[in-house]
């Protein structure tokens, strides 16, 4: 051994300081990694997570403090840098180029020459190469617009570890990801572990971290709140370093009474790929619907046919007593529906506009007096939905952008609500969502339903199917593989359904 000793931490960040503005969102934060580890980062939107991830990143520019990498202190000035000294990151949000392939995406700013000519076949090699040790299964010669957000989740990793990263950092990669991705990516991770590299994995879900986690580190407003092994802590003792309290239950008690049928869906056909076949299933007044099956399975698809985004080539859809078939969005809008698309960078938001335009965008009429639209109704519309969202901001004028994920989702949801739809149709709600917020959520459904409002939510999440709907259709393989009473369902009934078809 050389006589320098080497730190037993392979990444340590020591003292980090950062504000905006006023606003200072890491107060001397210290976490050190060891080296084929797994740290989980935990805390409630806004805690300071992304934050100080971009800091080491150097897309933020720290106001104090020392990074060391390998026991040297290192200053990155871009995540370009980061990722050539062996430190990667998978975006919250992914940056991706969707019209190239992702053989292009893997070798971004590094394709291969020869002779000043891009070496398409090596790179193609190499792709292979890659997925294969890493038991993926992709031609590298798809766009990245084709794959789902899983997959594309998928190719980043790949893309990491093809730069023999050190130290690969996870922001929320279980997100959009069904259970079955999930320990897909889990095993990805453990074999990559015991080849030396460490993770940090920023994630709101709790089985997840006591799985994976070797340890886990807590920001509660900018400071770490908590540090220890994993075998060392519990749920209580995590929950209460995030929001100062405990939480005696995860879901508020479910006391809707659904009541008769709104919505029937007979012999569903979507014309373009991927087709929709065979889709029946009711939905009743007061009642909230959970669709769950693997990512993949046609639920996004589904709630896009409703929504009029999609064209139907066969069967019927009624709506109360009536046929309907909408051919656009604003259609579905006029007979209140109201939709929370999974992708909220793509087709949720206007990410430079103030929260007050992205909550009032959808629902303008309702702030109008004759010509004009009134300041004075938008203001009071979005003040009342953060408070009741709990959106963490300066305030009303803020833009969207520089929000933390959790908060960006919330203010989403907060725009539809702001419509008081009939039929909400939500893909993946508290998808980013901390464990508190996600309680709002459920109570504001449960809300809504006992008003008589009927909600279709898609999730992957199976406690969260099992814990806040009436009742639950299962799809697999872009079919309805069957219905079930949520009291009585049990996790295993609903994951034989998803293989139904496979
Ligand atoms: N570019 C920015 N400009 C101004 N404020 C910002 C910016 N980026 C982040 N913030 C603020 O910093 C705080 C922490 O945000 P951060 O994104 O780090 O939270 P997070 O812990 O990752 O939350 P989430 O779980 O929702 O992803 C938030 O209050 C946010 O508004
Ligand atoms: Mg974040």
């Amino acid at each position: 051994m050389a006589d320098e000793k080497k730190s037993d931490y392979i990444l340590e960040i020591v003292h980090l300081s950062k504000s905006f503005g006023k606003n200072q969102v890491l107060k001397e934060v210290n976490v050190r990694i060891k080296r084929g580890t797994v740290m989980g980062l935990m805390g409630e939107n806004g805690a300071g997570k992304s934050t100080m991830m971009k800091c080491l990143f150097g897309m933020y520019a720290r106001d104090t403090g020392t990074i060391r990498l390998d026991g040297k202190a290192v200053d990155f000035k871009s995540s370009r840098e980061a990722l050539e000294n062996g430190v990667a990151m998978v975006h919250q949000e992914l940056n991706q180029c969707l019209n190239r392939t992702i053989q292009d995406n893997m070798f971004l700013g590094r394709y291969y020459t020869s002779y000043g000519v891009i070496n398409e076949k090596s790179m193609y090699k190499k792709c292979l190469e890659m997925f294969h040790r890493l038991d993926m299964n992709f031609n590298p010669k798809t766009p990245i617009a084709s794959l789902s957000v899983s997959q594309r989740q998928m190719v980043e990793i790949a893309k990491a570890v093809s730069y023999n990263a050190k130290v690969i950092v996870l922001d929320e990669p279980t997100s959009s990801l069904s259970e079955v991705e999930t320990k897909k990516l889990f095993k990805i991770i453990r074999s990559l572990k015991k080849q030396g590299i460490s993770f940090v994995f920023i994630s709101h879900k709790m089985n997840e971290i006591f799985e994976i986690c070797d340890n886990i580190v807590v920001l509660r407003d900018g400071e770490v709140t908590l540090d220890k092994p994993i075998p060392d802590t519990n749920l209580d003792e995590i929950v209460q370093a995030m929001i100062g309290r405990s939480l005696s239950s995860r879901f508020p008690p479910l006391t809707n009474k659904p009541g008769d049928v709104v919505l029937s869906v007979t012999a569903l056909e979507t014309k373009y790929r991927p087709h929709l076949t065979d889709i029946d299933f009711n939905l009743r007044k007061g009642e909230i619907l959970g669709i769950y099956g693997l990512v993949g399975a046609g639920r996004s698809e589904l709630l896009e046919c409703l929504f009029g985004c999609r064209t139907v080539s066969q069967g019927a859809i009624r709506y109360k007593g009536k046929r309907v078939l909408f051919t656009s969005p604003q259609e579905a809008m006029k007979h209140n529906f109201a939709f929370v698309t999974e992708e909220r960078k793509v087709s949720g938001m206007f990410p430079n506009a103030s929260l007050t335009f992205n909550t009032c965008i959808t629902n303008l009429n309702k702030y109008k007096a004759k010509f004009a639209l009134v300041n004075s109704k938008m203001n009071k519309a979005t003040d009342r939905q953060i408070k009741q969202m709990h959106v963490k901001c300066n305030n009303r004028d803020d833009k969207i952008m520089a929000l933390s994920g959790g908060n960006q989702q919330k203010v989403i949801v907060a725009k539809w609500l702001e419509r008081s739809p009939d039929v909400f149709l939500m893909d993946e709600p508290t998808r980013g969502i901390d464990i508190m917020a996600k309680y709002q959520i459920y109570q504001l459904m449960i809300d809504l339903a006992k008003q008589g409002k009927s909600i279709i939510m898609v999730s992957s999440e199976m406690p969260e199917i099992l814990g806040v709907t009436n009742r639950i259709v299962v799809m697999s393989n872009y079919h309805i593989a069957g219905e079930l009473e949520t009291k009585t369902a049990t996790q295993e009934q609903i994951m034989r359904l998803c293989a139904k078809y496979l």
